[in-house]
């Protein structure tokens, strides 16, 4: 899917796929530089990471392993209340591993800042996070993100891996939905 499919319906393209795949490259050299050697498990949180896990993986030049965590935060509305379930757990033991969470997006930032002391709780010898996108809110809470991709304004971001009522994430840029679209499917 690209912004032509999307018609009336896509309000701005935000990020581009061109500067998603030029940032991903920086940051796998970040991680390849950080991580010199040793043992390296990237988990990526479902299902909105999946496009930067893949993407990102790619680009790294030393060896890893891969494994797939979904969770869900209870909330009013839209905004995340930091209570966490886990839906689908780690394949993986991460005891005495290095972690690095793959994540779309940090808003409130609470659901990482669960998914990190989660991690922590199970012994793994570090962890640290890696996000595609900030938003101005996360500095509120106290959460160290150790690579971030872009950080956008405070709006809803749809592409990437990003949903509005599971649509959208297959679009290959990051960008702002129409008004109308909201609005009809508010209703
Ligand atoms: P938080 O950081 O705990 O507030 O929650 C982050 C989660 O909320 C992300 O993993 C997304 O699933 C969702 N989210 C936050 N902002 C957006 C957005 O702009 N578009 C789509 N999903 C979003
Ligand atoms: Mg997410």
């Amino acid at each position: 899917m690209d912004a032509n499919d999307m018609g009336d319906a896509l309000e701005k393209v935000l990020i581009s796929a061109e500067q998603i795949d030029q940032r991903l490259t920086e940051l796998a050299a970040e991680i390849d530089r950080d991580y010199p050697d040793g043992d390296l498990l990237l988990v990526g949180v479902l299902k909105g990471a999946a496009p930067a896990m893949v993407d990102l993986s790619r680009k790294i030049h030393r060896p890893i392993e891969m494994d797939w965590m979904a969770v869900s935060s209870y909330g009013a509305g839209t905004k995340t209340s930091g209570v966490v379930r886990i839906l689908k757990d780690l394949d993986a033991d991460v005891h005495g591993r290095n972690v690095l969470i793959v994540e779309d997006i940090i808003d409130s930032g609470l659901t990482l800042a669960w998914l990190k002391e989660n991690l922590i709780n199970r012994g793994v010898n570090s962890v640290r996070i890696v996000t595609i996108l900030r938003k101005p809110d996360a500095a509120q809470v106290d959460v160290d993100v150790d690579y971030v991709g872009f950080d956008i304004p405070n709006e809803f971001v749809i592409g990437y891996g990003l949903d509005y009522a599971e649509q959208y994430r297959h679009l290959p840029f990051i960008g702002t939905l129409a008004r109308h679209v909201y609005e009809v499917e508010g209703e």
